[in-house]
């Protein structure tokens, strides 16, 4: 165990050691996420920026991990890594305990169809700073249009677990409400219900309280408190520091394309190892 004082501080990397609030889910077992390794270079020669660089985390299986760093550090990529949005150029990233992007057979690695990968995406539910919700619909059938067009569930079906859903967030009244009718938070809450109805084993934020007022932020976070309680594993880049060490089971902070630190949230915000991540967290505390 990596304890407070040894050289080096904690071990970078290892995330989600426990120390948590009990969850209702199931935890153990095979990681719900592996980063061993990963790069992201953009660019040809001469415009060539690294996004992220050898980065190492893992995340158990119903833990909760925020991700923090300046702007450019990588944040994004990192959760657009994840989501196969972009191929990485160097390292291993399993899901569940899968490969990502490739299959490996006899110690060499193919690489998916294009087919295979976007099957293997929606598996994972991505929320971002702005909720792009498709403006010509309810928030009913915002929530609905997946289900029905990418797994083929019936209407019905779709349409009473889209209530559900919508019902969980908070928003039973606005299921009829066309985005350009609800508050950015509540289209916040939209795109949440969204991302749920297709049953992702992973959910994936990305500074999804950063566009909202102030005043909007907390209702926004209530909804994935309530989420990260009932088991769902998910990785959130966010800077609410009090939504961080609350539901995150760890915390990773990133600079220059790299994890510079991670571990318990109340270990790095109250103890920051490294001069990086100290001078950040002093800015924004
Ligand atoms: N599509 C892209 N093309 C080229 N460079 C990119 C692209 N997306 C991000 N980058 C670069 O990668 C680095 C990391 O960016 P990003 O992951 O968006 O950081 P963050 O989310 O922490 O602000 C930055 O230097 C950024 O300019
Ligand atoms: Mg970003």
């Amino acid at each position: 165990m990596a304890g407070a004082g040894e050289a080096g501080g904690r071990a970078p990397g290892r995330v989600g050691r426990g120390g948590g609030r009990p969850r209702g889910g199931e935890r153990g077992g095979t990681p719900a996420l592996t980063l061993a390794g990963v790069a992201k270079v953009y660019g040809e020669d001469g415009t060539r920026v690294r996004g992220v660089g050898g980065v190492s985390v893992g995340i158990p299986r119903g833990c909760g991990a925020a991700v923090m760093g300046p702007s450019g550090s990588g944040k994004s990529t990192f959760l657009r890594c994840i989501n196969h949005l972009e191929k990485i150029n160097a390292g291993r990233l399993y899901v569940d305990g899968e490969l990502v992007g490739y299959r490996q057979r006899g110690g060499r690695l193919y690489e998916l169809k294009d087919s295979e990968v976007a099957m293997k995406r929606r598996d994972i539910g991505m929320v971002f700073q702005r909720f792009n919700l498709f403006p010509h619909m309810t928030a009913l059938e915002n929530v609905m249009e997946a289900p029905v067009q990418v797994r083929g569930v019936a209407k019905s079906e779709a349409r009473e677990r889209a209530a559900q859903l919508l019902e969980r967030v908070g928003l039973a009244d606005k299921a009829g409400n066309y985005p350009s009718q609800l508050s950015g938070g509540q289209q916040q809450r939209v795109a949440i219900a969204r991302a749920l109805a297709m049953d992702p084993k992973l959910m994936l934020f990305d500074e999804p309280t950063s566009a909202l007022d102030p005043e909007l932020v907390g209702d926004v976070l209530d909804v994935m408190r309530d989420l990260a309680e009932s088991g769902m594993t998910m990785v959130v880049v966010t800077h609410e520091m009090g939504f961080a060490r609350e539901v995150g089971d760890s915390l990773v902070f990133m600079d220059g394309g790299v994890v510079v630190e991670s571990g318990h949230p109340r270990d790095v915000l109250t103890d920051p190892q490294h001069e990086r991540t100290q001078s950040f967290l002093s800015k924004v505390l």
